[in-house]
């Protein structure tokens, strides 16, 4: 680890108060120089670290910059390690990168998070708003020899675990739109994008990625999201909280909920937040469009829907909307 980034982690763990240049200097067998350049260098990045007289150097509460070392304070499991933890200030997406890692090799748990993605991917060939310095953009490569028939159980796990990060840290509780997006007060929060890598020779999945795509602070959505997006903290309000520890929290809860995939226990939980069960939706899959009545989310995280001529169907894939009335909420 570099000087600047052992700096940071002592910084991190005593975020908010203050710790002397010389006991930075004494933990890491560092000159006070040595240490004054570390903190310039971090300054330089963007670090709002504070001089107090007399007790040394604190890295500000608001100071908001994704890194390893403020992800690892944060984290509770110790299913992974730190050179597990991968961060970007630019990528295209990062689910793309964490496919190629899985690919190559990466172990179980893997994170990628950037601070910004040019080519951010959500489902069915959109685009995800993925804004510099206002968001959280990661992606977690699971590897089991257990992925047979689990479908879309691990997306349905993935939104349970971010609205169980959001409930333990904030409080708020947040609603699931089938099968993977996350709503606060009617709009959109989050969205999760699962891909699977499959081997081709023996036809079973290796690794899957499981993309997460929360707006924490966004602010100026364009046009076309303007009406159904929202953030975290989106009026204006001060905000005394990093993107890092709800990172870490949402890291922990998926590692969590997907080490026993097929106990199935987080199913009661989802349908507790489900927005669709009991209404009335359009069903989109390929060309085919049909109304019908969410009724249920099954075991395997598919959705009960009952037709209008009265046959009952589950759905494990498409693109479901609210009906309102004679219009569509979402
Ligand atoms: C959707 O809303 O359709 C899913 C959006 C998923 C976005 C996340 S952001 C991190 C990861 N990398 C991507 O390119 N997409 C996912």
């Amino acid at each position: 680890m570099s000087t600047k980034n052992m700096i940071l982690k002592i910084l991190e763990e005593n975020r908010g108060k203050p710790v002397s240049g010389s006991k930075i200097a004494k933990k890491l067998n560092l000159s006070r120089g040595a240490v004054w350049k570390g903190i310039e260098a971090l300054r330089d990045k963007g670090y709002q670290i504070e001089a107090v007289t007399n007790r040394g150097y604190s890295l500000s509460e608001e100071s908001d910059l994704l890194s390893k070392e403020g992800i690892l304070v944060n984290l509770k499991s110790n299913k992974i390690k730190g050179d597990q933890i991968q961060v970007f200030k630019t990528l295209d997406s990062t689910n793309q990168l964490a496919k190629k890692m899985a690919i190559d090799g990466a172990s179980h748990g893997t994170v990628v998070i950037a601070d910004e993605q040019t080519k951010g991917r959500g489902r069915l060939g959109r685009s995800f708003y993925s804004p510099k310095g206002t968001g959280i953009y990661l992606s977690i490569i699971l590897k089991t020899d257990n992925f047979a028939d689990i479908g879309i159980l691990v997306t349905t796990a993935a939104s349970v675990a971010v609205c169980r990060a959001l409930s333990k840290i904030y409080g708020v509780e947040a609603g699931i739109k089938w099968v993977n997006d996350i709503y606060l007060n009617n709009r959109k929060l989050c969205g999760i994008l699962t891909e699977a890598i499959t081997n081709f020779e023996t036809r079973t999945i290796d690794s899957i990625v499981i993309g997460i795509g929360l707006n924490f602070k966004t602010k100026d959505f364009p046009q076309d999201l303007s009406q159904t997006a929202t953030s975290l903290f989106d009026s204006g309000e001060e905000i005394k909280d990093t993107r890092n520890r709800l990172a870490a929290a949402i890291i922990d809860e998926v590692l969590d909920l997907c080490e026993d995939l097929n106990s199935e226990k987080f199913i009661s939980e989802y349908k507790e937040r489900s927005m669709v069960i009991g209404r009335d939706i359009s069903v989109y899959r390929g060309n085919d469009q049909f109304e019908a009545r969410a009724i249920d989310i099954d075991k395997q995280g598919g959705l009960v829907v009952k037709k209008e001529d009265g046959s009952i169907e589950v759905l494990n894939s498409g693109e479901i909307t609210v009906r309102l009335g004679d219009s569509d909420e979402n």
